[in-house]
């Protein structure tokens, strides 16, 4: 019998084409609206911002990115909070939320809490992945601590350049936002 081999790295090409990074896949059985390669490039960026002291996101839907990333708030000994209007979609998931001490809010536009949040931590980075993300940046960027990072999911599909000019945000790893059929933003706040 044959022993396996690593695959080529001209078929591994082909498995790394972007259409191959598909959406709508699932993390621990949970729906996810993003893909895999997010979380790699999300790893890359809380590794290379050790300074960051919270992680927010705005829209948590099934959960999936909120485990995620409270598996990266313990890794990295920071909190992590989350937004989601319609806390049912949460059911499921809330006792892993609440192991991983991710604390789940409401509405994002309402009550404060992100304010709150930046105020007691600093620099954050903020997850923008809610019904209306062009919104969500206008809202909370100008209130972000120096050093934060602002994220931006859906880019070019819900939220466009036009919707941050103005804003004094500098782009962040730009050439990785739309690889591998990510579409995930991010900007520094100076
Ligand atoms: C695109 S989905 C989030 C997807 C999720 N982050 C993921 O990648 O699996 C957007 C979610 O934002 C929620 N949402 C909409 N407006 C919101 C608001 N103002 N505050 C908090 N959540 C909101 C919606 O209920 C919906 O579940």
């Amino acid at each position: 019998m044959k022993s396996w081999r690593p695959p080529e790295i001209k078929a591994l090409r082909a498995v790394n084409s972007d259409k191959s990074w598909s959406w709508n896949t699932r993390f621990i059985g949970v729906p996810m609206l993003h893909n895999y390669w997010q979380y790699h490039e999300m790893g890359r960026i809380l590794e290379l911002n050790r300074h960051l002291n919270g992680i927010a996101e705005i829209g948590a839907w099934k959960g999936a990115l909120s485990i995620y990333l409270g598996l990266w708030g313990i890794r990295l000994g920071i909190p992590v909070i989350t937004f989601e209007t319609d806390r049912q979609l949460l059911a499921p998931i809330e006792h892993i939320l609440k192991r991983l001490s991710v604390r789940i809010y409401g509405d994002c536009f309402e009550g404060g809490r992100i304010e709150e949040f930046i105020g007691q931590r600093g620099p954050i980075w903020l997850i923008c992945d809610g019904g209306d993300k062009a919104r969500e940046v206008r809202t909370f960027a100008p209130v972000l601590a120096p050093g934060s990072l602002i994220s931006a999911h859906d880019w070019l599909y819900e939220i466009f350049p036009h919707d941050v000019e103005g804003l004094g945000l500098t782009p962040y790893r730009e050439d990785e936002w739309m690889a591998m059929n990510m579409g995930l933003a991010t900007w520094r706040v100076v």
